[in-house]
């Protein structure tokens, strides 16, 4: 048999490939040769993301509450995903051959604004099918498997917090009536932390104290953040941005994708998710459910009252009064 020219091309490339490491490209042809092909399922793993869900009562919908969990925390996987490529300059695989030669020296402002993009797709993705909560579960139903789910909560998601703690400065995501005490001084991470706005939307309506919720996530996740946000330190997003040349700094694209993704992450997503919790939570005029989490969720979910933003200098004063504002008054006069 007469080898096709291609064929002849592959070989030498390989000879080449493994050559460079020290190997005998024969046995890897043997390898080639015995191996199975690859299936749908083997490689997705559908087997095992099937065997993923395990409800806590009979009520049939809670399958979905746990399922529609499962795909936002996968989404925040992407998103962490991109952020962690943006971060270290990306990476530098060579596409003839697939060799990976490690991260990049240098962060080019267009790859930057095209994986900022793909974050916004994921929350906007997100942010679009939140209705399967919404409107996609009965009441009655929710509202009783939920009390077998105490104290869990979504406030528990490390991975969203990992979201907030890559895209800024830390500083950002101290609550905003404490920030002042840090910004002159150059203040560790670990103080910061203390003082982080989740901690003070977590307090017992009744006591004051941190919720079983928080002390939970604290003890499992704090010292990970905490070394997560050290490392973010000086290649989150935004220190990613700031060391741009300031040419690349006037990239309109790089701009709007990352005012976009201040948007998705801190108004629209937090807002249907809001809206979500006042449609299960809420009694009547004056009267609400408690969260499973505990938390005073009426004062705390809405992006107004958090006005959490990480790139305030990208917005204009009069953007930055109105953050979020048009959409609680909508979703306040429903
Ligand atoms: C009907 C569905 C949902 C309801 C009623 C609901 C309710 C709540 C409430 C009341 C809180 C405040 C914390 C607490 O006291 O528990 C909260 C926080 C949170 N939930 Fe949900 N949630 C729902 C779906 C989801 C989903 C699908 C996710 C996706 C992971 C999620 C993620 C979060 C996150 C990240 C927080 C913290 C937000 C913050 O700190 O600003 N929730 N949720």
């Amino acid at each position: 048999m007469v080898l096709k020219p291609p064929i002849i091309e592959r070989i030498h490339k390989l000879e080449e490939k493994y050559g460079v490491i020290g190997q005998d490209m024969n046995s890897y042809l043997d390898g080639l040769l015995y191996s199975n092909v690859t299936n749908y399922w083997d490689y997705i793993n559908v087997d095992t993301l099937l065997s993923l869900q395990h409800p806590k009562t009979d009520y049939p919908d809670e399958l979905i509450f746990i399922m529609y969990h499962q795909v936002t925390e996968l989404y925040f996987r992407l998103a962490l995903h991109e952020m962690e490529q943006i971060a270290n300059n990306g990476r530098d695989v060579v596409m003839e051959t697939g060799e990976d030669k490690g991260w990049k020296k240098k962060l080019d402002a267009d790859y930057f604004a095209t994986r900022v993009n793909r974050i916004n797709n994921y929350f906007e993705v997100l942010t679009k099918s939140f209705d399967i909560m919404g409107s996609g579960m009965e009441k009655e139903q929710f509202l009783r498997f939920r009390m077998a789910l105490l104290p869990a909560s979504g406030f528990q998601s490390a991975q969203y917090r990992m979201i907030e703690i890559c895209a800024t400065d830390f500083i950002r995501l101290v609550d905003k009536d404490e920030r002042n005490i840090f910004e002159e001084k150059n203040s560790s991470i670990e103080k910061m932390f203390e003082q982080i706005y989740w901690k003070k939307g977590a307090t017992e309506l009744t006591s004051g104290q941190k919720t079983l919720t928080l002390k939970h996530f604290e003890k499992k996740y704090s010292e990970k953040l905490i070394a997560l946000a050290d490392d973010y330190k000086s290649k989150n997003l935004w220190a990613k941005y700031k060391s741009l040349t300031e040419t690349e700094q006037k990239n309109q694209d790089l701009i709007n994708a990352l005012k976009q993704l201040d948007i998705n992450v801190n108004v629209n997503w937090p807002l249907v998710h809001y809206r979500s919790a006042a449609k299960y939570l809420e009694k009547g005029k004056n009267e609400d459910i408690a969260a499973t989490g505990g938390t005073n969720w009426q004062k705390y979910l809405p992006p107004r009252f958090q006005k959490r933003m990480f790139y305030p200098e990208l917005w204009s004063e009069e953007e930055k009064n109105n953050w979020g504002k048009a959409w609680v008054e909508s979703i306040v006069k429903k």
